[in-house]
């Protein structure tokens, strides 16, 4: 069973003063780079809505695993396939679905630091500060929410549910 928990009017709502907020401190030319698999619809819709705050991103993905195939955290992060090239130097906007322990946005950012990226700020949909694990903070974020399991727009549970145009919870 799934509930709504965010509409996808919501979504649009919030990601189209996201667009906003980011240009207002971020270089137009910023290179997003969104994490997957769960930041695949958020990252599409958030650089459409920095083109209409009038921003130029580049746009490129890197692939984490920090979860199995089930709802509890392996609590390791790892990257399948290959680092973005042409980090070095550049402002990089983190993009993900969702901060929970906080480990895939410590990992990625430091593999960007590693790689001479000149800055690395982070835009994250959903918040749950209560998983927090590691000492980290997104610079944008979406949504808080309570440590609930939530899946749809990009993110699933055992690959189920990616699909969903809005964010739902799983019981
Ligand atoms: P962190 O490294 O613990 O911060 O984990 C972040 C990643 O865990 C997210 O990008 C998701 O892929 C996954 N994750 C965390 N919470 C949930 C959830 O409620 N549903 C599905 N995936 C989740
Ligand atoms: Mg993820």
């Amino acid at each position: 069973m799934i509930s709504e928990l965010i509409s996808q009017d919501d979504l649009k709502a919030r990601i189209d003063m996201l667009g906003v907020e980011i240009s207002k401190e971020c270089p137009k030319d910023i290179l997003v780079i969104g994490l997957l698999k769960g930041g695949f619809v958020f990252t599409a819709d958030l650089v459409r809505s920095m083109d209409k705050a009038g921003m130029t991103p580049n746009v490129d993905f890197m692939r984490l695993s920090s979860y199995g195939s089930s709802k509890k955290s392996s609590g390791e992060v790892l990257l399948s396939g290959n680092i973005p090239a042409n980090i070095n130097g550049r402002d990089i906007l983190i993009v993900d679905d969702i901060l929970d322990s906080g480990k895939s946005l410590a990992y990625a950012t430091d593999v960007f630091k590693g790689h001479g990226a000149n800055n690395v700020m982070s835009c994250i949909l959903l918040d749950k500060p209560a998983r927090r694990e590691v000492d980290i903070s997104a610079d944008f974020i979406g949504f808080e929410v309570e440590n609930l399991f939530v899946v749809g727009y990009g993110i699933d549970y055992n690959e189920k549910y990616r699909h969903l145009p809005y964010i739902a919870v799983v019981d």
